[in-house]
Formats: C-alpha cells, sequence, structure tokens
C-alpha cells in the first residue's frame, strides 16, 4: 500500500492529541516523527502530552520539542479549552521514551534531509516552526511535497471575531507558509467545524470498550464542556484529524484553490486569514482551501483509529 510520509507538528490539546492516534493507526500514513509548539499550553506542557498519547498509543516515533512563543514573541497558553494540563479529562500514560535531544526545527530538518521520500508536514498548532524551517533551510523546500495546515477560517474566527487561534498566534509564520510556492492545504474553521463529536459518535466510542477508547471518551467529554461553555456549541468540532483525513483520502474534503492571505496589521483583525473566495483582490491562487467535509468518511477512519489502538 502506497503510504505517505509525514511529520506531524502539533500542540496537544485535544484535537491534536486525535491527530497523532490517526496519524499512527491508519496505514496510509507512514509518521516519521512529531514535533511540538506552544498553543493550546506552554511548550512543556503540549511536549509532554505529545509523549504521553506516544504512550498511550504504544508507539516510539521521535519527538522533538519546538518553538515556545511565536517568530514574535508572542506566547498565550489557551487554558480555557484544553484546561491546565493543556489535556484534561482522562489520565494518561506516563512517557514511555525521551525527547530528541535536538529541537522541533532541527528534526524536521532531519527527517526531510533523511527521507528518501518528499514529506508532507502536517501543522495542526501555530506555524512558528514551518515557518522558521523554511526560513532557516531553504534548501530543504524540495524534500517537502505539501504543507497541509489546520487554521484559520474562510469565515468568523475562534480567538478573535475574525481570527482563529493557531494563526492568531503566529500570523508572520502563516504569512511564510501561505507565501512558500509550495503547495498549501488549509483546514480552517468552514472544515473543522464539520467534524463534530456527536452523540452518536460518542456512543460508537462507548461500543469499542477498550482503555483506549474509554480514555479518548474522557477527553472528548472535557473537550466537549468546553465548547459547550464557551461557544455554546452543543457537539465540539474534532479540528485537527482533519488535516490528517485528508492525506489518507483526500475525497474526505472538497477544496477551492484561492488566493490566501495573513493580515498583520489589523487593530481588530490581525491574525485573519483572508480568503479571496470570489477573486475579489486578483490576488495569485496559492492556497487549497477545504470547505466541505464527507462526515462519514471522516469518522469511519477516525473510529477505526481508535479500535486499533485498543488493540
Ligand atoms: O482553532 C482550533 C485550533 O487551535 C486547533 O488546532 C486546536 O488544537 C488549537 O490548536
Ligand atoms: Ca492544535
Amino acid at each position: 500500500m502506497e503510504t505517505t510520509p509525514i511529520i506531524l507538528d502539533c500542540d496537544p490539546g485535544h484535537d491534536d492529541a486525535m491527530a497523532i492516534l490517526l496519524s499512527v493507526f491508519n496505514p496510509k500514513i507512514e509518521l516519521l516523527g512529531i514535533t511540538t509548539v506552544s498553543g493550546n499550553g506552554a511548550i512543556e506542557k503540549v511536549t509532554q502530552n505529545a509523549l504521553r498519547i506516544c504512550a498511550l498509543a504504544k508507539t516510539k516515533v521521535p519527538v522533538a520539542k519546538g518553538a515556545g512563543v511565536s517568530i514574535l514573541g508572542q506566547a498565550e497558553a489557551s487554558v480555557e479549552i484544553h484546561g491546565e494540563t493543556a489535556l484534561d479529562g482522562a489520565p494518561l500514560p506516563n512517557p514511555t521514551f525521551e525527547l530528541e535531544k535536538i529541537n522541533g526545527v532541527e528534526l524536521m530538518a532531519k527527517l526531510l534531509s533523511e527521507s528518501n521520500r518528499k514529506v508532507t508536514i502536517v501543522a495542526t498548532g501555530p506555524l512558528t516552526n514551518v515557518a522558521i524551517l523554511l526560513k532557516a533551510y531553504p534548501e530543504l523546500k524540495k524534500k517537502i511535497s505539501h504543507i497541509v495546515f489546520m487554521g484559520g477560517s474562510a469565515g468568523r474566527g475562534n480567538r478573535t471575531p475574525y481570527a482563529e487561534f493557531n494563526i492568531w498566534m503566529d500570523p508572520e509564520a502563516a504569512d511564510i507558509v501561505v507565501n512558500s510556492g509550495l503547495p498549501v492545504t488549509m483546514c480552517g474553521l468552514d472544515v473543522t467545524h464539520q467534524a463534530l463529536v456527536t452523540k452518536e459518535i460518542f456512543e460508537k466510542l462507548e461500543k469499542q470498550n477498550t482503555e483506549v477508547s474509554k480514555i479518548v471518551i474522557g477527553l472528548l467529554k472535557f473537550f466537549a464542556q468546553t465548547y459547550l461553555d464557551v461557544f455554546e456549541m452543543p457537539d465540539p468540532p474534532l479540528h485537527d484529524p482533519v488535516a490528517v483525513a485528508l492525506l489518507i483520502d483526500p475525497t474526505v474534503v472538497k477544496t477551492q484553490f484561492v488566493n490566501v492571505e495573513i493580515e498583520l496589521d489589523g487593530k481588530y483583525t490581525r491574525g485573519a486569514t483572508v480568503v479571496d473566495i470570489f477573486d475579489r483582490n486578483g490576488g495569485k491562487p496559492n492556497v487549497h482551501v477545504a470547505l466541505e467535509l464527507d462526515f462519514d468518511k471522516f469518522w469511519n477512519m477516525m473510529l477505526s483509529a481508535v479500535d486499533e489502538a485498543g488493540k
């Protein structure tokens, strides 16, 4: 079976944790390594969480700690959504292996250099590490086949009225990525707000009745409560695994190739992704923007991964 080699850059975070499980347990993905970035929690917390999810998955891949602050030095953990540990809701196993001695960007560069195939970078947190990689190792761009990121929105934001959290955390990094000249796919709130953890999905997870599915249920119930409290959403959107799912089956999303620019200066709109669906600005198309999700295809993949993890 043809696999897609990926590096997953993330800020676990409940939905990042599910993206790790999908990356480990779907046979069409070859997870080369995990790099972490601060976002859903401080860098130490999200890095420990990445190691704990690897322990839960009983997997060992290189994990390296990445940027603790944005390119301009901004750092903020969104404790309101993911909790004190940045992954509250269920007891997680202790890490079973050590972090890499090199940092996240160095691990990305090492994996790209060593791979005998082009590699897809999947980013489900702020894009700081990816931007630094592109600037510090321009010679490695030829080893990157595709950048898929969860972030942004063609409509409203979630961290501010017009900025989605991952982009808001590091707009300069997002600007570097969308204008990198590489194939870039954006999974923004438009598509991820269709990846809802509904009552029926919880019932399917309950039926699995494994140690892993019970932990996943605990994590997702915490996630659901914060989305209900903060956004009055009855079912929480499982953002990050969408970025992995489209690599497994491109038909899981429908995309449009349009011009996307990042607002860097707006007093109220900094961090907004300006998605020019109707080509009103005349900008060159640079990003494939996912706008529609095949709910059943997505959840079949996600539930199968959790089931595999429990075996
Ligand atoms: O806005 C949602 C995104 O921000 C997700 O990636 C979530 O994990 C947080 O990082
Ligand atoms: Ca994330």
